[in-house]
């Protein structure tokens, strides 16, 4: 498995890339105005909101090309709020100029898009995906990453932002998606009973469990009592991510389908071998009506006319009571009437339990990962078990994954580990040197790093 780097922007470099060659691409753009990257040519510092959505419409032209049919793009965006004095290309602490001492590119003070008001939360993400949906993209889904542990923020009027999006879109509407890769375990309490040494074993295997270092935990324990002592109650801001507590994933499952606690203990009655609306409907309207069965059973109109309707929501099969009522009316003993006959009477009895894949079950649109510094790069890494799942299912073993915004080259760490091909494009040399040691540090001799 190897990653190739091409170095320079990627408008000019996707175009070396061959047409349908991708099987995916995962990337994080830098997000609208937050940083200085130092380099002419990079994206992020447009002007204003909509010319940002039009060079990633654009970007996502050339996407479309190098994607084979079947090819995804995972997208990750942060959001920010409208605001006149921004850190916008200045030295403030998210400025990556403070931190290289590159020349300050004089930048304008004002980020306020048209028709947003100072303090609005730019909605970014979601503006970007209307616009490529409407440009042709299918929007498969909307991914939040919740983030344990979100950058603190000194606000005091609305919720601390511990929330990424992660957009899902597909060229086209049948697309490359291994769900059962990315499945998670079920944890019903009878599976958590039995299992609980295995699935704990098996995080620890995966590397799951974080050591927690003792006496930085000591430390800031006695931060907090010290704290209480002083008669203030330490109290972090409500987080703009919020879990309700249901006492198990099945009593959640539950509630949420409007479903009693006592599921899966009843025993229910199903006609497995019904005939199809379409036989039945031609079949009763041919051998008697409405009216007769009207006025010569007790059964109510009302419900005597769902039996003889085509369309599928207001039809309903007569019930096996009503069919013993009714069969009479019907006065045809042929073949197909036993068919019919048997199809209606037939019935099985089941649990109303809810059928479990034995996989596992699909992997939700809700991801917990907490974000990890990264000492070579000066801005965002992508944590690696954050793009995983998206190179697992998104990608087939062998396939090639793409990032246009390589940064310090974590999602071809991430690919080749997980035996996929990479190509990698960064504008900064400083990051695609970051990017080469990285990658060879961890991939030994069976990484190729390859200039391009
Ligand atoms: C948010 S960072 C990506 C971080 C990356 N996901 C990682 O884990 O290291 C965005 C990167 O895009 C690069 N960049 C900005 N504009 C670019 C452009 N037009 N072409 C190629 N790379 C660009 C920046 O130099 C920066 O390294």
């Amino acid at each position: 498995m190897g990653t190739k780097i091409l170095v320079g922007n990627n408008m000019d470099k996707l175009k070396e890339i061959n047409d349908s060659t991708v099987d995916c691409v995962v990337s994080s753009p830098p997000y609208f105005g937050l940083r200085d990257y130092g380099v002419d040519g990079q994206f992020g510092l447009e002007e204003t909101l909509e010319e940002y959505i039009e060079k990633t419409v654009l970007l996502f032209e050339e996407l479309r090309r190098v994607l084979k049919p079947q090819g995804t793009v995972w997208w990750n965006l942060g959001d920010s709020y409208a605001s006149k004095s921004s850190a916008w290309g200045g030295r403030g602490k998210n400025s990556i100029l403070n931190k290289t001492g590159l020349e300050d590119k004089q930048r304008r003070n004002t980020i306020v898009p048209n028709g947003l008001k100072s303090k609005d939360l730019m909605m970014i993400p979601a503006r970007v995906a209307i616009a490529l949906s409407e440009n042709g993209w299918y929007l498969r889904s909307e991914i939040i990453w919740h983030k344990p542990n979100p950058m603190p923020e000194s606000v005091k009027d609305r919720p601390t932002s511990a929330h990424e999006k992660i957009y899902l879109f597909a060229k086209n509407k049948k697309y490359y998606y291994d769900a059962d890769a990315i499945r998670v375990p079920q944890k019903t309490e009878s599976i958590k009973r039995a299992g609980r040494d295995y699935w704990d074993t098996n995080k620890i295997e995966a590397g799951k469990y974080a050591i927690p270092n003792i006496e930085s935990a000591k430390k800031l324990n006695q931060k907090v009592l010290d704290t209480v002592a002083e008669g203030k109650i330490p109290m972090a801001n409500k987080r703009n991510v919020w879990t309700t507590k249901y006492e198990s994933d099945e009593e959640e499952r539950m509630y949420r389908q409007g479903m009693s606690k006592t599921r899966g203990e009843n025993v229910v009655f199903v006609r497995t071998k019904l005939p199809t609306q379409i036989d039945f409907v031609k079949f009763i309207r041919k051998r008697t009506s409405i009216k007769q069965l009207d006025e010569e059973t007790d059964i109510k109109k009302t419900k005597i006319e769902h039996w003889f309707r085509n369309d599928e929501s207001g039809f309903a099969f007569p019930s096996v009571e009503d069919w013993k009522v009714i069969k009479d009316y019907v006065n045809d003993w042929s073949k197909e009437f036993e068919l019919i006959d048997e199809g209606l009477t037939y019935v099985e009895s089941h649990l109303d339990s809810i059928e479990s894949n034995p996989l596992g079950k699909n992997k939700r649109n809700v991801w917990t990962v907490t974000t990890k510094p990264f000492k070579g790069a000066h801005f965002a890494v992508f944590p690696t078990d954050l793009i995983e799942p998206c190179i697992k299912a998104g990608c087939p073993k062998g396939g090639t994954v793409l990032d246009p915004f390589g940064g310090s080259g974590t999602t071809g760490l991430v690919a080749n580990n997980l035996g996929r091909d990479a190509i990698l494009i960064e504008l900064n040399e400083e990051y695609v040197e970051i990017a080469k040691k990285r990658l060879g540090e961890d991939l030994g001799l069976f990484s190729e790093v390859e200039d391009g």
